[in-house]
């Protein structure tokens, strides 16, 4: 439901933008389902976001366009989809930053759940068992009514840095091999082991994340054409990792 008044943009003396916005239709369920596009028009209006265009849509022209949003404030990451063939969060992207005309379309590389709905969860889930993004102790025992250990704040920051990752999935949208290899564990699992990589909390070695990461499937995989950089809404310093973890695997391979 859109709750958020809003004010109509003026597109020139007293004139409003009228958007349309060809949305990709197709429930991959239902098999007489062809994948279509369908059009509406939509008056813009002032601080509008494709989320609220969207439940604009869905409100009060057809109930049934499927899409994903919990947050509506970016942390959540489900609200991805392609924008004018980039991908974009719907619920930090404004209309006015668009052209006239939009074209909205689900993220590739993720399987279809209708429209512009894509179970990235599912994705998600698979790339972290694979790699294995956790906390990797070898002490046999643990005292959980002991006290942490101390960080360095300089540490935490660093981690904190990489933990904003949303797994939104823009960064494999964006991303050559991604498409290409659906097992290619992308940016985003690139980035998630170097935040472990850096965390003195984790007992691995380079020898350990080379075995997972040092592969066609991981690091090695990438072509560091950046469209992840390029890409990510969080801004995380995706060519930075990519870089540092292509080093520390070359030296683990030797
Ligand atoms: S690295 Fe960036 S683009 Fe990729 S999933 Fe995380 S937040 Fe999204
Ligand atoms: S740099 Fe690597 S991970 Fe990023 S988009 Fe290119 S191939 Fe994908
Ligand atoms: S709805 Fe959560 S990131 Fe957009």
């Amino acid at each position: 439901m859109n709750t958020i008044p809003v004010k109509q943009v003026e597109a020139g003396a007293g004139e409003y933008r009228k958007l349309t916005v060809n949305i990709f239709r197709h429930n991959p369920q239902d098999e007489n389902s062809v994948p279509h596009m369908d059009t509406f028009e939509v008056e813009e209006a002032d601080s509008m976001t494709l989320f609220i265009l969207l439940n604009e849509i869905r409100e009060n022209q057809d109930p049934t366009v499927q899409f994903d949003f919990v947050c509506r404030a970016g942390i959540c990451g489900s609200c991805a989809m392609l924008v004018n063939g980039r991908p974009k969060l719907a619920c930090r992207t404004l209309t006015q930053e668009l052209p006239q005309v939009l074209n909205l379309a689900p993220l590739p590389g993720f399987e279809l759940i209708g429209d512009l709905s894509v179970n990235t969860g599912k994705w998600m889930r698979n790339m972290s068992e694979h790699l294995e993004t956790w906390i990797h102790n070898r002490e046999q025992e643990r005292d959980f009514c002991e006290l942490e250990e101390k960080m360095e704040p300089e540490v935490a920051d660093k981690i904190y840095e990489l933990e904003r990752c949303v797994e939104c999935g823009c960064c494999i949208a964006a991303c050559g091999t991604a498409q290409m290899r659906a097992d290619f564990v992308g940016a985003v699992g690139i980035n998630q082991l170097a935040r472990f990589k850096i965390d003195p909390r984790d007992d691995r070695t380079d020898a350990d994340f080379y075995e997972v990461l040092g592969t066609e499937e991981g690091v090695f995989g990438c072509m560091t054409l950046l469209g992840c950089d390029d890409m990510c809404p969080k801004e995380l310093p995706l060519a930075q990792q990519i870089a540092y973890m292509r080093r520390k695997m070359a030296l683990a391979e030797v």
